[in-house]
């Protein structure tokens, strides 16, 4: 009696084991569902590029006055004339912030041009995503 216990036991043990290792994931059609590509949106790309190899960050902070404006006071600039910080970074538009230091950020220009369409889009999408 006590093998056929463990016999039983034994294989039972063996079908739950295997059962679950062969678990996979479906969708409604049958299909093994991947796993889900994370998409990077406009704010996080521009995030991105602002800390990094953009170093903004160096000289702007999301609230107070560093080197340059904060970006709250910039987004809030840009917003009620209705300009475009996309522009202004490919160095076509006009200091609105405050002038006086436009050589410190005109300097930057260098790095801002080297960006394309896309990621100067991201950093005004960044930009004015703290000023809510
Ligand atoms: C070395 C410091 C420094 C760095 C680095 C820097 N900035 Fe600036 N930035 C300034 C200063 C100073 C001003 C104020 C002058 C001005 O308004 O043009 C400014 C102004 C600005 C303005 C407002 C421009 C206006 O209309 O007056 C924007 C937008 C801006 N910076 C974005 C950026 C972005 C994006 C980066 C990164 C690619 C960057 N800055 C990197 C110093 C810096």
């Amino acid at each position: 009696m006590k093998k056929i216990t463990y016999t039983f036991l034994t294989v039972a043990c063996f079908f739950f084991l295997t059962s679950c290792g062969k678990k996979t994931e479906t969708d409604p059609m049958g299909n093994s569902v991947k796993e889900a590509t994370t998409v990077q949106t406009p704010e996080e790309l521009g995030k991105e590029i602002f800390e990094g190899k953009g170093t903004c960050a160096t000289c702007h902070k999301a609230d107070a006055k560093v080197i340059g404006p904060s970006l709250k006071e910039i987004s809030k600039i840009y917003k009620d004339k209705k300009a475009s910080i996309a522009l202004f970074l490919k160095g076509e538009g006009e200091p609105l912030v405050d002038p006086s230091q436009y050589e410190v950020m005109k300097a930057n220009f260098a790095i801002t041009k080297t960006l394309s369409d896309e990621e100067l889009d991201a950093l005004e999408v960044y930009i004015h995503s703290l000023n809510k």
